[in-house]
This record gives structure tokens, sequence and C-alpha cells, in this order.
């Protein structure tokens, strides 16, 4: 199996960002977290960080040919972007829904997320252990 795993707006800033919100964790260190987890479940996995919406729609489309399965953390665009949840609803592929933190407890705005209905699931709120939880979701997906 193989996983893509984006990482959407302002993540490239992990550890120093909001360390009270999202910890002190970099994003190299967890990536570092997924690589491991990967290796010990036999998954292929890609990390990269994306800032831009379009270069997320762009991963997305490319994820048909390279991957069996995206994580997705699409940031703030997880509360509004349109063509980011399109994108996703477009490719066949699972993709699953990641957050560091738990949107659902936090300001009003981030309680709703646009991409959810058209993600096969959703992991929020373990920091780092969302994406390896994520992880070890995916690894239980059949492949088609
Ligand atoms: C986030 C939550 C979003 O509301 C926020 O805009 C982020 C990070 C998280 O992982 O907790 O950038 O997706």
């Amino acid at each position: 199996m193989r996983v893509h795993v984006i990482h959407g707006p302002n993540l490239n800033l992990l550890g120093e960002r909001e360390p009270d919100v999202y910890g002190s964790k970099t994003l190299a260190d967890i990536d570092a977290e997924i690589a491991e987890a990967a290796r010990a479940l036999g998954i292929e996995v890609s990390c990269a960080q994306y800032s831009s919406e379009g270069a997320i729609v762009d991963a997305l489309h490319a994820a048909r040919a390279a991957a069996d399965v995206v994580l997705i953390n699409p940031g703030a665009y997880t509360h509004y972007s349109y063509a980011i949840a399109d994108a996703i609803a477009a490719i066949r592929i699972p993709v699953v829904e990641v957050h560091l933190s738990n949107i659902a407890a936090r300001e009003a705005f981030r309680s709703h997320s646009v991409v959810a209905p058209v993600c096969r699931g959703s992991v929020a709120g373990f920091g780092s252990d969302s994406y390896v939880a994520a992880l070890h979701a995916a690894s239980k997906i059949p492949i088609k």
C-alpha cells in the first residue's frame, strides 16, 4: 500500500507555531514518526507540505496515480475550501482527514469541516498521534 500525506498551510511552522495548541514537535519530527509507523505496517509513505490551495488540489489529482490512500491535514482550508472538498470527491482513492488539535473544541469556525463529508473518516485531537492513528486505520482499508 502507498500512502501520501498532505500537510496544509502553516504546518511547516510546527514547533514554533502556537506550541500551546500544536505542541513542540516540528513537521520533520512528525514526518519521522509517520515514516516509522509506516515501516512497521509495511506501508510505503511519502509526506509533503503545501501552502496554497491550488497546490493541494494538484497533489490530490497526482495521488490518483501515485497513492492508494491519502492522509490530509488541510489546515485552515478545512473550514472553507470547496475546491479541496471537490478534489477529494473527484478522486476515487480514499482520503482520511487528520488534525493535530481537536477542531470541535476550539473557535466556532473550526468546528465545521467542509472536507469531512467527502473523506473516509477523520482523526483529530491527538497531536502527531492523529497521523499515526490515521495510518493504522488506512492500513486496513481494502485497496481496489
Ligand atoms: C489544524 C486545525 C486548523 O483549524 C488550523 O487552521 C490548522 C491546523 C490542526 O491540525 O489542528 O492549521 O488543521
